[in-house]
């Protein structure tokens, strides 16, 4: 999915997420575990604020295990809650839920003393950029047991919830907001996991960042996969040495730079090089 995010369009998310912030008791705020940073809304903090929330960790099957530990120690140390998951696997959703039942077992247990003798479920909603998997995660929450309670009579229409289990409902609509594209880093990172479609960036360059960044984090992946003794420095050297290696060679013997780039990130965004991660948590503490 493509959004082409104006002030007016940033405006009116904002304004549907803080309308449906008063509908519920839990914010579930999703990120792409390959980059926890990059793929957050930049007004989050601002966006929800006195509302308890979870920061969920997605598409961990991609990440590299080793960073998505240091996020989630990141975290704790922060005092933020979150959880690492893979909604298209269904891994995790269980911890959703018992974690939310934790944070708000105050909140319900005052609900109790006021004589509420039985509790209604908790209601959350998902927030997050395009992409981080949201309507997976929906899809998933909600398995078989789809019950819409807006569908009763005498309910209002206005808003769908999604039951999952018996203790938490869902609102049906994601919250979705813009990335922090401004910041070309994090419109390279996007885009190299396929955030952001290839039509609105261009390949080459996001293919040199791409390439620059595993021959420093991840060189040995790098070499495995287009079986390159060394890496060169010089980046038009590497694409030279990849183009040769994979046969994206023009006729008159000229390198394809542009197979070259759409190549590679096809590889890198389905896991040929193996489960990377962009964003190091050490980075934001360094800049905190
Ligand atoms: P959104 O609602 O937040 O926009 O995201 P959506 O659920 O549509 O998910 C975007 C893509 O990410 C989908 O791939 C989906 O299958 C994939 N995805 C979601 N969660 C996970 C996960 O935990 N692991 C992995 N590996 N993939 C996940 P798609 O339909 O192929 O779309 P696209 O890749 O063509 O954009």
């Amino acid at each position: 999915m493509t959004i082409q995010w104006f002030p007016g369009h940033m405006a009116k998310a904002r304004r549907q997420v803080t309308e449906k912030l008063k509908l519920i008791d839990i914010v579930y705020e999703l990120v792409d575990a390959r980059i926890p940073q990059s793929s957050r809304n930049p007004m989050i903090d601002e966006i929800i604020v006195n509302k308890p929330r979870i920061v969920l960790l997605n598409k961990t099957d991609k990440a590299d295990p080793r960073m998505t530990e240091e996020w989630l120690r990141y975290y704790r140390e922060q005092g933020v809650q979150a959880l690492a998951i893979d909604a298209q696997a269904g891994k995790g959703m269980k911890q959703i839920v018992s974690l939310s039942k934790e944070i708000l077992h105050e909140k319900f247990e005052r609900m109790k003393a006021k004589g509420i003798k039985k509790p209604r479920a908790i209601r959350a909603m998902i927030v997050g950029i395009p992409n981080v998997g949201k309507s997976t995660l929906i899809n998933r929450l909600a398995s078989k047991k789809i019950a819409k309670t807006g569908d009763r009579p005498g309910v209002t229409q206005a808003q769908q919830w999604i039951k999952v289990g018996s203790e938490l409902e869902l609102l049906d609509t994601p919250g979705i907001l813009w990335p922090k594209f401004e910041d070309q880093t994090v419109g390279y990172k996007l885009a190299t996991t396929g955030a952001i479609k290839d039509t609105i960036v261009n390949m080459q360059d996001i293919c040199v960042y791409a390439l620059r960044f595993l021959s420093r984090y991840y060189p040995v992946n790098l070499k495995e996969r287009y079986g390159l003794e060394e890496i060169p420095e010089d980046i038009v050297e590497l694409f030279d040495a990849i183009a040769k290696k994979r046969g994206c060679i023009m006729s008159g013997g000229m390198v394809d730079y542009d197979k070259t780039a759409e190549l590679v990130l096809r590889e890198i965004r389905t896991d040929k090089l193996g489960m990377l991660t962009f964003d190091d948590p050490a980075e934001l503490s360094s800049e905190e």
